[in-house]
């Protein structure tokens, strides 16, 4: 076996069963009161709640631990309204010609639209960008490994924080997403992966009436009978 640098694993913590039960309990009731939100509020955020929600967002298990991700934060005025125009002119197109009846079968009882308000009234929008690659300081390309499945569980561990925090979030994927390079300045290694709507909900927020699979219906145990 090749040598490599190893710490003792100091960070893990064991719960007696019952508390192991309670707290995942806990978790589940209140990840179960987490929504999508599409109507928000313009009340300030403290800028520093999301730079540890991203914090946390940061400490996502990744392919070879090359952590390919970007965040972009964007908090200002004049480039949330850029970003606007440029996803309410992708998505006018998305729902008039892109996409097909049964995407749009799929949307309806969602009630969503082309018209993308949030955008502007959230404080705070998140572009998750995937880093297809990564570059040396000498320009060399590094190849990065899973880049997908290592951005989604960044982006679940960030939704999960910022809900935890007590704020609302909307994943938007106004598609095709490529205006996001540009405006925010991100260079083609990086894909738009997805943009996090993120404030406080109106005060008079609806979301839509549906409902979550049971556990039966998306999970299957194989198990020695005992
Ligand atoms: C990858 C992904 C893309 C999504 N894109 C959009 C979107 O563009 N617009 C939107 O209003 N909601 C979008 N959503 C939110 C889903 O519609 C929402 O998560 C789903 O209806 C379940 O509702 P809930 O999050 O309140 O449980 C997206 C969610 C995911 C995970």
């Amino acid at each position: 076996m090749s040598e490599y640098p190893t710490i003792p694993l100091t960070t893990y913590r064991e719960y007696p069963v019952d508390e192991m039960r309670q707290r995942v309990t806990d978790f589940y009731a209140d990840m179960g009161r987490r929504r999508t939100v599409r109507e928000f509020s313009d009340r300030a955020v403290p800028r520093d709640i999301i730079e540890t929600a991203l914090e946390a967002a940061g400490t996502a298990p990744s392919g070879a631990n090359l952590q390919p991700w970007h965040f972009v934060v964007v908090g200002a005025a004049d480039t949330k309204k850029k970003i606007r125009e440029a996803a309410e002119a992708e998505e006018q197109e998305f729902y008039e010609h892109r996409a097909s009846p049964e995407w749009l079968a799929a949307l309806e009882p969602l009630g969503t639209d082309s018209s993308k308000p949030f955008l502007e009234t959230a404080p705070y929008l998140i572009a998750v960008f995937l880093q297809k690659y990564g570059r040396l300081d000498d320009g060399r390309k590094v190849k990065h490994y899973y880049p997908t499945e290592s951005t989604g569980l960044a982006t679940g561990i960030l939704i999960t924080a910022l809900h935890q925090a007590g704020l609302a979030t909307l994943t938007h994927t106004p598609s095709p997403m490529k205006f996001l390079n540009e405006i925010l300045g991100r260079p083609v290694s990086e894909r738009p992966f997805l943009l996090l709507v993120v404030g406080y909900p109106a005060d008079d927020a609806q979301v839509p009436d549906i409902e979550r699979k049971d556990l039966d219906a998306f999970t299957t145990f194989i198990e020695d009978q005992t």
